[in-house]
């Protein structure tokens, strides 16, 4: 059984389609990417999953349980994260207010507490600016408040939505890092990014969006080895 299964989801935007049956899986453990061209799907795709959007076909089974018609928040409390693209921190708040917030589906006090601690421990710049307020955040700081704010919640797998998005190479390095870091903590990976060659790095296995439609799949290692991939997603000539 696959942690997650996603099985022929069709979604439309009113008249438009922008899922056009999309069929994959997530094992416990992998970290899978999701690549594909702007408007490809791929947010679409991570909100459906989480249950920001409906399908108007198809389902989606979370730890063995059909999750299609279950409310975003209640999909957290099965252990679900999700970090939007576009980071969306609350600007107003401090960084600490920002990482409570993502316990909000937890009662336990002193789990929260120690999840705080260990949220600290791997993001350090984090813990330098507790009391500082997100909008003022340098866009690395504030992708890896919003990662910090998902792992909040003790998610199974945490879904990410273009986290190296607009950053430098330095920092891009550094957020990929964190990622392959809190994978080896245990936690499963749905990653969406433009960043292909990076994400087809630290893969296990990928699929490719093209306008609502998945057109490839296979191991990080044979899509990076893809000229056709190569041509279209790693700019190679
Ligand atoms: N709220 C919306 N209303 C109407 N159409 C939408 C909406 N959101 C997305 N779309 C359309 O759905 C398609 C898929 O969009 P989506 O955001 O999922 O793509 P994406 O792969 O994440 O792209 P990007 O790489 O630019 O983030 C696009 O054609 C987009 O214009
Ligand atoms: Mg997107």
């Amino acid at each position: 059984m696959a942690l997650l299964e996603v099985n022929n989801i069709s979604v439309y935007y009113g008249m438009i389609q922008a899922l056009k049956g999309i069929t994959f899986h997530v094992e416990k453990g992998e970290i899978v990417a999701l690549i594909g061209a702007n408007g490809a799907g791929k947010t679409t795709t991570l909100h459906t999953v989480s249950g920001l959007l409906q399908p108007k076909s198809g389902e989606v089974r979370y730890k063995d349980v059909d999750i299609t018609k279950i409310p975003g928040h209640r999909i957290v409390s099965m252990g679900m994260a999700h970090v939007p693209e576009g980071r969306r921190v609350f600007p107003d708040l401090t960084v600490e207010q920002n990482l409570r917030l993502g316990a909000y589906t937890r009662k336990d006090k002193a789990e929260i507490e120690s999840t705080l601690e260990t949220v600290y421990q791997r993001f350090p710049r984090l813990k330098e600016r507790t009391r500082q307020v997100a909008g003022t955040l340098s866009g690395g700081e504030q992708q890896m408040l919003a990662m910090g704010r998902a792992l909040m919640s003790h998610p199974d797998i945490i879904l990410m939505d273009e986290p190296s998005m607009g950053l430098s190479p330095l920092l891009v390095g550094e957020i990929f890092d964190i990622i392959e870091a809190v994978h080896e903590d245990g936690v499963t990976v749905l990653l969406v990014e433009q960043n292909a060659k990076k994400a087809l790095a630290i893969a296990n296995r990928a699929y490719v969006l093209e306008t609502g439609r998945i057109t490839m799949e296979g191991t990080g290692r044979e899509l990076l080895d893809n000229d056709d991939i190569r041509r279209a997603y790693l700019g190679d000539a």
